[in-house]
């Protein structure tokens, strides 16, 4: 029965996306999820489209559908700009949809962004004809449920993931077999900047945290120095290899956990060959949809929250720039003030905004008396509680503008703080 079903739904590539007919909207499967031999098809059959809008966030693969020449049969509306998107959007080729992580799955399901198709990605079915959405829940899954055709791409090289995270066949339109290898994040380089950060960072973290790790090089550098402790568990939009060397340390147990004691709650993850077979039926990590793991309220739930994020830009009152450069946009909003805010109302809870205090190779501070101007706000100056960088910890919660400015200009860079102490001097008619 269940190979009927299959069989029947069995189609290639090409026959596949001749279902997405123009002025469709295509939501595409998350960052390592993404299905590459789907999107390749789609790319190539433009001819046949008018008006196509994609929507996708961390963009791993080449998105073609962004080129110049795309225009008229591609619309790209990114919830998340990267490297292979980033021009497209600051070139008016594509936009960028403000919103936080955890309230894309209310978009689809409102009625706000519906969804004409689904490109996903998923684990080959099990015995009971479930496929798992492996490496990528988040929005996947809920983009799925509300889709009006579901388009998958079986891979047999998608590891089994567990938690809430299948889809039956039954539920799927056209099925597309693939064997395409996985797209891998590398692992970041780890600087002296980025250890002394990654120290700062890990002296906050007491034995029987849960902890939420951003991805790049300063949420790596803090696991190095977390050998030590106890008892750690992970609540987290995502996770990648650092995460695993702590588990077979001994290090993450999850037992002191308050919520899902014993396991790794996380939404997706991006990793290397080492994660995807760490992961694969292992029943110490779960995922569920991202309007559940990164909800304010959910991860309020763990006592001893830590997260830890990063930035481009705080000025002197606590205002985090996470996302634009002026009126460029460089990334995202992301999961950061889902996890600011859930971090800050958990008992014992702290968040974490860790950053090298320059950037652009030293010439420039990022603790700056304002945002360049056209920046967006992204974690408030009432939601912030400690800025690091490599020069120390500045717990900003509860103090005053003065008082802010104070522990700011403490761990910004020694060459820049001249310039900040005047504008202090200036601002408050005072001597520092
Ligand atoms: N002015 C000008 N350029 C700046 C800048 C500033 N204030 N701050 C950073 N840059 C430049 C850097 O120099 C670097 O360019 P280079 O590589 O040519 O030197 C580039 O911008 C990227 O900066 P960097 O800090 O290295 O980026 P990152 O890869 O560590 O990412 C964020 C940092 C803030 C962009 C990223 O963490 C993010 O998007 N956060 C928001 C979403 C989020 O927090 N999600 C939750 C966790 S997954």
């Amino acid at each position: 029965m269940l190979k009927e079903i299959y069989s029947k739904k069995l189609v290639t590539a090409n026959e596949a996306v001749t279902k997405i007919k123009s002025g469709d909207r295509v939501v595409i499967g998350h960052a390592c999820s993404e299905p590459i031999r789907l999107v390749e098809a789609m790319v190539q059959n433009k001819d046949n489209y008018r008006n196509i809008e994609i929507v996708h966030m961390v963009a791993m693969g080449k998105s073609e559908y962004t080129k110049p020449e795309m225009k008229g049969h591609f619309k790209h509306n990114a919830l998340f700009v990267g490297g292979s998107t980033r021009k497209a959007v600051n070139e008016n080729r594509a936009d960028y949809i403000p919103s936080f992580f955890y309230e894309i799955p209310r978009l689809f399901r409102d009625g706000n962004i519906p969804v004409d198709v689904a490109l996903i990605q998923v684990s080959t079915p099990d015995k009971h004809g479930y496929c798992s959405f492996g490496l990528s829940n988040d929005y996947t899954k809920p983009a799925a449920e509300e889709a009006t055709i579901v388009i998958a791409e079986i891979n047999d090289k998608m590891p089994r993931t567990l938690g809430d995270n299948f889809i039956h066949i039954s539920d799927i339109d056209y099925i597309v077999e693939s064997s395409t290898e996985l797209i891998e994040l590398n692992q970041p380089k780890i600087g002296e900047v980025e250890k002394a950060i990654g120290e700062n960072c890990a002296s906050l973290v007491e034995d029987g945290s849960t902890l939420q790790l951003g991805i790049g090089a300063i949420p790596d550098a803090a696991l190095l120095f977390l050998k030590d402790k106890k008892d750690l568990g992970i609540h987290s939009e995502m996770f990648s290899d650092g995460v695993v060397e702590l588990v077979e340390a001994g290090v993450i147990t999850n037992k002191m956990k308050t919520i899902h004691k014993g396991k790794m709650i996380v939404t997706f993850m991006m990793g290397t060959k080492r994660l995807y077979d760490f992961i694969d039926n292992n029943p110490a990590v779960e995922l569920y949809p991202v309007d559940y793991v990164n909800n304010p309220a959910i991860i309020a739930q763990n006592h001893k929250m830590l997260s830890i994020n990063s930035c481009l830009q705080v000025d002197l009152m606590g205002q985090v720039s996470s996302e634009s450069i002026g009126l460029k946009q460089f990334s995202g909003t992301g999961g950061q003030v889902d996890y600011v805010r859930g971090a800050s109302m958990a008992k014992d809870g702290k968040s974490i905004i860790a950053i090298p205090s320059t950037a652009s190779k030293g010439k420039l501070s990022r603790i700056v008396p304002f945002l360049d101007q056209g920046s967006a706000v992204t974690t408030s100056r009432n939601d912030v509680n400690y800025i690091i960088t490599e020069y120390g910890i500045a717990n900003l919660r509860g103090k005053t503008l003065k008082e802010r400015a104070k522990a700011l200009i403490e761990i910004a860079h020694p060459k820049f703080r001249d310039k900040l102490i005047k504008e202090y001097e200036r601002r408050f008619s005072a001597k520092y």
